[in-house]
Formats: C-alpha cells, structure tokens, sequence
C-alpha cells in the first residue's frame, strides 16, 4: 500500500475537523480569554500552563491529567469548568461558570478526541498592561515595536457613562483592565449573534477602551465606523465575522493597536496592505482569509516588528492533482 501523501493528508485531517468542534474557532478563544491570564506565559497558578497542548493535557500540581483525550471524566479542566459557584476549585475562579454553551463545546471538543493542531499556541492578547508575548512563531531577529503609551492623567470623559450604560442595555459590561484603572475592556463576542451594527454605536463615546473582542458577532464593515473615536485601542479581534477589505480603513485609523484578529474574514493583500501605517503592530491573525504569503511579504517590509500569523499548512499547488477523484 502506498503511504498516504501529505497533501491528501492535510485534505482529510481538515474535513474531519470541520465535522466536529473546531479547535482554533471554537476552543482557543474560550481557553485563550478565561484560562490564559492565570495558565499562561505570565502565570501558572496551580504549576497550570494552558496554552501549548503538551502543557495544557499534562495538568498542574495535583498531578491530575488536564485533558485526556476522548475523556470529559477524566479531564481535569472539564471537571473544574463544571463545578458550583460555591466551590473553590471552580475555573474560572472569578467570574465562573463559563456559559453552558462553552462549556459544552468542551466538552465534546474533549469527547471527540481532543485535537489541538501541531504547535499551536494560545496567544495572550493582553497588551496592557503587561506587553504582549510574541508568539511561538516570531521571526528571531524581529524588532518588536514599542507599545504606545497611555497619557498617565487620563480621565474617562463623563459622557462616557452613558455609552456604558447603553452597552449594558445589550447585554455587554466594559471592565476596567486592573483594580483602579481608568483604561477599560469589552466583549462583545459571548453575545455572539445578538451583536449587530446598530450595537456597536456606543462604542464611539469610549474613548477609554484599549481591548474590543468583536469576534463571532454579526458586525460588517460599516459597524467599524464607530471605532474610529477609539484612538487608545491596543487590542481588536474582529476573527470569524463579515468583515472585508472595506472594514479595514476604520481599522488603518486607529494608530495604537497592538494585536489585531483577522481570522476568518474575507480580508485580501489589498486590504492587510492598509495597514501598512500601524506602527505599534505587534500581532496580526489572518488565518483563513484570502490574504496570500505575497501580501504578508509586503506588510512585512512596511511593518519589520509585525508577527503574522497565517496558520498555513497548506499543500504547494502542484500537489493539488493528488487530490482523490470524486
Ligand atoms: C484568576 C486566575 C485563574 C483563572 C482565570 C483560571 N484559573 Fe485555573 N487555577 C487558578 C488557581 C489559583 C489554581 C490553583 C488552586 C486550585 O487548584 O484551585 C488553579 C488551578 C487550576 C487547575 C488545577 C491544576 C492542578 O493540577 O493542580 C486546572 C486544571 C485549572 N486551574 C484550569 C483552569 C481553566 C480550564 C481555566 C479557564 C476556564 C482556568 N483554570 C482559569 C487560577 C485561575
């Protein structure tokens, strides 16, 4: 029997990821927003590392394994994630339970063998105020821009009061980044569906805001336009929504961003190349987009300092003809 060629490899392994839970759109951003602040490159309560597979499966002090593959019962984080409010072991410890749906997508991510492609990294995407890590990735030699700096007498302009409260009308509540800091975040993205143009309107009164999680939302392009009064935004993830080129020049404004989400738009090399201008641009995702290794060159020479993450392992195009006739 011939052994498989890569190429065909490569086909199969994507169908039957697409079939069940999928890791990169479904489980790291639950694991990378409630888990990587405490189980990450930062900290490891617990002597617990979530964010490369081999630590994340091996578990922490109590020497219990954190996942076992095909096994929710067996599976330290699934039995934490799955406790009362009341206990102490609950996971997230603040803020816990996760949502019943994350927490069943889990679940049968774990049910269903547990896949975690090759070398993937959870990326911490906490720009302040701690510096974002670069990932795994990162060419050695990369010049890592400065982070922008945040005026140190800021105060929230009192208007802003109001955009809060309209945000909380739809179900989102922007958090101060740390105990006593005027600099705030928001997620839209457990509100998922629910979150369409019209709810992003508040945003533009926000000008405290330096972390907007948008992914998974029903937003298009001309929602981005009341991004624009957002001048201390460091961190966007605008992955998996219907965002195109077009979104991209509310985005090319706004001249402090750090990390930026892309995957899973329909984002092209004629769109990345607005960005050509963000000069604190640390970590840029375009998996899944049409963006092509041309165009990641080109930002590369605009941007030395930019990680971009293109999660391609995809077959040279001359394998294509390997593909099974139909
Ligand atoms: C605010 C910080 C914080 C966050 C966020 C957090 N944890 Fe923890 N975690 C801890 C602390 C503290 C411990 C150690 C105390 C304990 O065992 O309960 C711990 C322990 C653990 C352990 C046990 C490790 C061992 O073997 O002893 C697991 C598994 C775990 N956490 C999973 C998670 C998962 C999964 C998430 C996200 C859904 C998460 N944690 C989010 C603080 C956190």
């Amino acid at each position: 029997m011939n052994p498989m060629k890569p190429a065909l490899a490569v086909l199969i392994a994507a169908a039957s990821v697409q079939a069940a839970v999928d890791f990169q759109k479904d489980i790291a951003p639950i694991l990378a927003d409630n888990c990587l602040k405490c189980h990450g490159p930062e900290k490891q309560k617990g002597k617990y590392r979530i964010d490369s597979k081999e630590a994340a499966f091996k578990g922490g002090k109590s020497e219990k394994a954190g996942v076992v593959a095909g096994d929710p019962d067996k599976s330290e984080i699934l039995l934490r994630v799955n406790l009362g409010k009341d206990s102490d072991e609950l996971m997230p410890p603040e803020g816990g339970p996760l949502p019943e749906p994350a927490r069943a997508k889990l679940k049968e991510w774990v049910k269903d063998g547990a896949k975690w492609p090759d070398g993937f990294v959870l990326a911490s995407a906490v720009a302040v105020p701690t510096p974002v890590v670069p990932s795994a990735t990162a060419r050695p030699a990369r010049p890592i821009p400065p982070l922008p700096e945040l005026p140190k007498d800021f105060k929230p302009a009192a208007a802003e009061a109001a955009a809060i409260a309209a945000l909380n009308k739809a179900g989102v509540d922007p958090r101060p980044l740390a105990q006593d800091s005027p600099w705030k975040e928001a997620n839209f993205r457990l509100k998922g569906a629910e979150i369409t143009d019209a709810s992003l309107a508040p945003l533009s009164g926000l000008g405290s805001l330096v972390e907007l999680r948008l992914g998974n939302t029903k937003i298009t392009d001309a929602g981005l336009k009341s991004l624009s009064g957002l001048k201390h935004l460091q961190v966007l993830g605008l992955e998996l929504t219907g965002i195109t080129d077009a979104g991209l020049d509310a985005v090319a404004s706004l001249p402090n961003l750090v990390y930026l989400n892309l995957y899973g738009t329909k984002v092209t090399d004629a769109g990345i190349a607005k960005l050509a201008g963000l000069k604190h641009l640390r970590n840029l995702y375009v998996w899944q987009t049409q963006v092509t290794p041309e165009g990641v060159k080109k930002l590369e020479a605009a941007l030395p300092g930019v990680d971009i993450n293109t999660g391609w392992v995809a077959p040279a195009p001359a394998e294509k003809k390997e593909e099974p006739k139909k």
